[in-house]
C-alpha cells in the first residue's frame, strides 16, 4: 500500500503499560485521504432514523461518507438511499433538508427522477440516440443500506458484513438506550449542525473521555447543577468514579458507563418518570430495566456515531480537512411522552450539549486547543493514551479511545479480519471480533 507508514504512528505496549499515538495522524493530508478510502468506505455509516420517513414521499437528504444522500421513502412504504447526484450531468436532484414529494425534478435541465429512483421524465428526450437507456439512468442507490432497530445505515464496500454482525457486541447497549423509549422512539424533526477546526478523531476521543468532565466543564457541575437543584458531588465528588466503567467491543465499538443521579424533576414530569419505570420493569423485569434506566452511557460505534443515552442524543461527523468536521446531533426521544417531560429534556439537552450550551462549547475550545498546537508537532509528536493500562478499566480511564485507536491502525493497514482491542485479557470485557 503507498502512503504513509501507518504501524509506527502508534504505539502500543501492553505488558509495559504504554500506548501513544503520533499527532501527525491529526494533520496529515495523506492520513486523512487513506482514512476515506480504508475506513469510511468500508465501515457502516449511520445514515438517518427511519422515524424520519414516516410516510410514503417522505425523503430526507444529507452528507454520509463525504457523499450527498438522497433517502425516500416510496410509495410501497420501501425505505431507500440513493447518491443525490443527478445521472445527466452530476447536480443534486434535491436540494431540501427533507420534505415529501412524489418526483424530485433536477434545477439544472429539469430530468425528474420517481421515490424509487426511476428516471420518469426528461425534457426534450427525442434528442437522444437509440442507445440512450432511460432505466439505465436512474438514480445510484448506494451499495449497502440495511436498518438495526430504525436507526439506517448505509455503506459504501458492497461486500461489508451484515449490520448486526458490524454492531457486535454493541448491540446490547443500543438496545439498553433504545429500550428506553418502550416500543416507539423518534428522531424529533431538526437537527443541531455545527463545525470544528479540530480532526474528527479528537472527537471520537472526546466523546468517550470521563476523564476531561471536571476539569473542562466546571461551570456546568460547579454553578449550573447546584442551580436546577442538584448536588454535583454525586458526579464529582471523591469516589464518584469507581462505579464507572470503560468498556472496549469489538470492532473498534467502546463506551463509558456510569449509574445514573436520581432525577431533580419534580410534580407531573417526575410522575411520568416513574410510569415509565414501571413499566420497563414489567416489560423487562427489574434487572435488565435497571440496565436500562439507572446507567448513563456514552456509546462510541465506529467510527464515527456517538449515542449519547443521559441527553437522548444521536451524533454523526465527518472530515472536510485534517482539522475540519462537520457534526450533526439529533435527539431522538421516546415517541408519546407528554410535552412538559419532552420540553424537560430538550432543557436538559441544549443546556450542556447545545451548541451554546455548557458543554459544547467548552469541548470544541479543548479540541480546537489540542488542533492549533499539534504545529509543534516536530517537537512534541505524541499524544499519551495509557491511562488505567493494567486495572480494570475507569470510564475517566482510556482504554475506550485505546479500542479505537488499536481498530484505526488495523483498518488502516488493510485488516480483513478482527481486531483484538481489548488491553488484555485480564482487564479486557468483551474483546470478540467479528469482523
Ligand atoms: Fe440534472 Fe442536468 S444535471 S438535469
Ligand atoms: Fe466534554
Amino acid at each position: 500500500m503507498q502512503g504513509p507508514q501507518i504501524e509506527p504512528l502508534v504505539e502500543d505496549d501492553r505488558e509495559r503499560g504504554t500506548f501513544r499515538v503520533h499527532r501527525s495522524t491529526f494533520t496529515d493530508p495523506a492520513i486523512l485521504e487513506r482514512e476515506r478510502s480504508e475506513i469510511f468506505d468500508r465501515c457502516w455509516l449511520y445514515a438517518g432514523h427511519e422515524s424520519e420517513l414516516r410516510n410514503p414521499g417522505d425523503y430526507i437528504t444529507r452528507k454520509v461518507g463525504g457523499r450527498p444522500l438522497l433517502l425516500t421513502r416510496d410509495a410501497n412504504g420501501q425505505r431507500r438511499a440513493f447518491l443525490n447526484s443527478c445521472t445527466h450531468r452530476g447536480n443534486a436532484v434535491c436540494r431540501e433538508r427533507s420534505g415529501n414529494a412524489r418526483v424530485f425534478t433536477c434545477f439544472y435541465h429539469a430530468w425528474s427522477f420517481n421515490l424509487e429512483g426511476s428516471l420518469v421524465g426528461l425534457p426534450g428526450e427525442d434528442a437522444y440516440s437509440a442507445a440512450f437507456d432511460k432505466k439505465q439512468m436512474g438514480l445510484k442507490p448506494v451499495p449497502r443500506f440495511e436498518s438495526y432497530r430504525g436507526m439506517m445505515f448505509v455503506c459504501f464496500d458492497p461486500d461489508i458484513i451484515d449490520l448486526p454482525t458490524y454492531l457486535g457486541d454493541a448491540r446490547e447497549y443500543i438496545d439498553a438506550m433504545l429500550d428506553y423509549g418502550g416500543d416507539e422512539v423518534e428522531i424529533v424533526p431538526g437537527a443541531q449542525a455545527y463545525s470544528m477546526r479540530a480532526n474528527w478523531k479528537l472527537l471520537v476521543e472526546n466523546s468517550i473521555d470521563a476523564y476531561h468532565v471536571m476539569s473542562t466543564h466546571q461551570r456546568y457541575f460547579r454553578q449550573f447543577l447546584p442551580d436546577i437543584g442538584m448536588d454535583p458531588n454525586q458526579w464529582i465528588g471523591p469516589g464518584s468514579m469507581s462505579a464507572t466503567r470503560g468498556i472496549a467491543l469489538n470492532n473498534g465499538h467502546a463506551l463509558i458507563e456510569s449509574p445514573l443521579l436520581p432525577t431533580p424533576l419534580t410534580g407531573s414530569a417526575k410522575l411520568e418518570l416513574e410510569g415509565i419505570r414501571a413499566t420497563l420493569d414489567e416489560k423487562f423485569g427489574k434487572e435488565r430495566a435497571s440496565r436500562i434506566a439507572d446507567y448513563s452511557r456514552n456509546i462510541f460505534i465506529y467510527p464515527n456515531l456517538i449515542l449519547i443515552s443521559m441527553w437522548r442524543t444521536v451524533r454523526t461527523f465527518y472530515p472536510v480537512s485534517p482539522d475540519f468536521i462537520e457534526i450533526d446531533a439529533w435527539a431522538l426521544l421516546p415517541e408519546n411522552e407528554s410535552q412538559e417531560l419532552r420540553e424537560r429534556r430538550f432543557e436538559n439537552f441544549i443546556s450542556f450539549l447545545g451548541p451554546a450550551g455548557f458543554g459544547t462549547p467548552d469541548d470544541v475550545s479543548g479540541l480546537e486547543g489540542c488542533q492549533r498546537a499539534f504545529a509543534s508537532q516536530k517537537e512534541v509528536g505524541w499524544s499519551d493514551i495509557s491511562r488505567g493500562m493494567g486495572r480494570a478499566p475507569l470510564a475517566s480511564d482510556e482504554l475506550q479511545m485505546r479500542a479505537f485507536w488499536r481498530r484505526w491502525q488495523a483498518m488502516m493497514l488493510g485488516a480483513d479480519g478482527p481486531t483484538d482491542c481489548s488491553d488484555g485479557s485480564e482487564t479486557a470485557v468483551a474483546t470478540t471480533a467479528t469482523q
